[in-house]
């Protein structure tokens, strides 16, 4: 138990180093240790959720070896290369582990049990066993109603193509699917209702994958080994960046530039929607090496902006869905009433993230409430301009964590946080960051 008492206020200004994107990097590590030949992979973040996918596959018999400066080097195995564990594959809670492994064990003709830890096991897993057994693969899970969760004991080999039409838009599910695609007899398509992060794709085709996109469908066409580029370097992590660039935001004064982030469109929600909440936010898109592992990449300089309330709509939560909490931060802070429709996805993350996000801002004196209309929840939050201090709770979720230290950093008066050791599930130096830009 890691409390937190936030009394010092600063007005943050200078530069914001914001490690490498979680993402990518669950994805990096997964299609080396597929791949024939070594990859070096740079800027590589480490914290829980890329320990569980190294470790994960480390079980499975891939080498993997921590470098200096931030980097890691993975000698692939090949696309047939993995071995049976006969001990379960434990992958702690990261969800993005769980569920891309899925579909890489779908593809192994050896049984895999694999444990997740408490948080984890308690989150949805019909969504990615339902689509890889149509393919083949034979999976036995804890069955509670109409739902599925971990330990799930899945035994793969002799998979075939399928079209699959997604039910909820998870770019998980869709990875899940393509990554079993790989040892798939026949195409492999998936087909979105509303575009999610599409960092697979991106890395599947720098990897030698025959895999083509045409509008919401993709397309993958098994039969080819991958290859590994050698050298990937990892763009910085929009969703670490989100908590600073609402901090510069609601903070008089503030100004800050964060570099080298990552600006694949199906994570650009938060900045698409801050702008139209008239956020002064800078996007300047990297020219020349344009790209740094087949995905967009630019800097960002942020100041202090009037937000106004505004909507954000169903088909652009997928884009921006982990921003979600501090986007509602950020609204505290606006004028005018922001209405978020859709957002039931965020119950099944880490916690149920409408709940805590709720009950911690109404205790800031926020005005905002959850509006149910059949499966769909908004969230409506009336800004004031401001909140207030109070005693917080993380609920254990990372995301929910870093939103109240930057709400409580932006209240008036003192707040406590319970407990915020969750935060080295994506960002352990996250405070490191902050304690430096109230220095600068
Ligand atoms: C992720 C996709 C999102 C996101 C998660 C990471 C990924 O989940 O919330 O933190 O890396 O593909 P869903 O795809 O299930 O929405």
């Amino acid at each position: 138990m890691k409390p937190l008492l936030i009394k010092n206020k600063f007005v943050p200004r200078g530069k914001v180093i914001i490690c490498g994107d979680k993402s990518i990097a669950h994805r990096a590590l997964i299609l080396s240790a597929l791949s024939s030949g070594k990859t070096i992979l740079k800027n590589f973040p480490i914290h829980d959720d890329s320990y569980a996918t190294m470790s994960a596959l480390g079980a499975l018999g891939v080498k993997i070896l921590r470098k200096r400066h931030n980097q890691v080097l993975v000698f692939g195995k090949g696309l047939r290369g993995l071995v049976s564990c006969r001990k379960p594959v434990f992958v702690g809670d990261s969800g993005t582990t769980l569920r891309l492994l899925l579909g890489v064990l779908a593809g192994q003709d050896f049984k895999t049990k694999v444990i997740a830890g408490k948080s984890l096991s308690l989150r949805p897993m019909a969504r990615v066993s339902l689509p890889l057994r149509l393919m083949g693969a034979k999976i036995s899970s804890k069955v509670k109603g109409n739902e599925e969760y971990a330990p799930i004991t899945i035994q793969g080999g002799s998979l075939k193509g399928i079209i699959y039409r997604l039910p909820v838009s998870s770019a998980q599910v869709k990875s899940a699917i393509l990554l079993a695609g790989l040892f798939a007899k026949g195409r492999t398509c998936v087909i979105e209702k509303t575009a999610t992060r599409d960092h697979t794709e991106r890395m599947l085709r720098i990897f030698g994958a025959d895999l083509v996109t045409k509008g919401k469908s993709v397309y993958l066409n098994p039969g080819k080994d991958l290859t590994s580029p050698g050298e990937i370097y990892i763009p910085a992590d929009i969703s670490s960046a989100a908590f600073f660039l609402v901090l510069a935001l609601v903070i008089p004064g503030s100004r800050i530039t964060i570099r080298r982030i990552g600006l694949n469109p199906g994570r650009c929600g938060l900045i698409d929607v801050l702008k139209r909440m008239q956020a002064k936010i800078k996007v300047s898109y990297s020219k020349g090496n344009k790209t740094q592992c087949a995905e967009p990449v630019g800097d960002l300089s942020v100041c202090a902006s009037k937000l106004k309330g505004r909507v954000v709509y169903p088909d652009e939560v997928p884009s921006l869905i982990d921003e979600l909490p501090i986007l509602m931060v950020a609204a505290c802070f606006a004028q005018g009433i922001t209405i978020i429709k859709g957002a039931q996805e965020l119950k099944v993350k880490e916690t149920d993230r409408i709940k805590s996000m709720v009950s911690n801002l109404k205790k800031m004196g926020a005005d905002i409430k959850v509006d149910k209309l059949s499966s769909d929840e908004s969230i409506i939050i009336k800004g004031k301009g401001r909140l207030s201090g109070a005693n917080l709770k993380s609920f254990g979720d990372h995301r929910t964590a870093m939103s109240v230290v930057i709400a409580a950093l932006a209240a008036a008066g003192e707040s406590r946080i319970d407990d915020i050791s969750c935060i080295s599930k994506s960002f352990p130096g996250f405070l490191t960051v902050l304690n430096g830009l109230s220095r600068s």
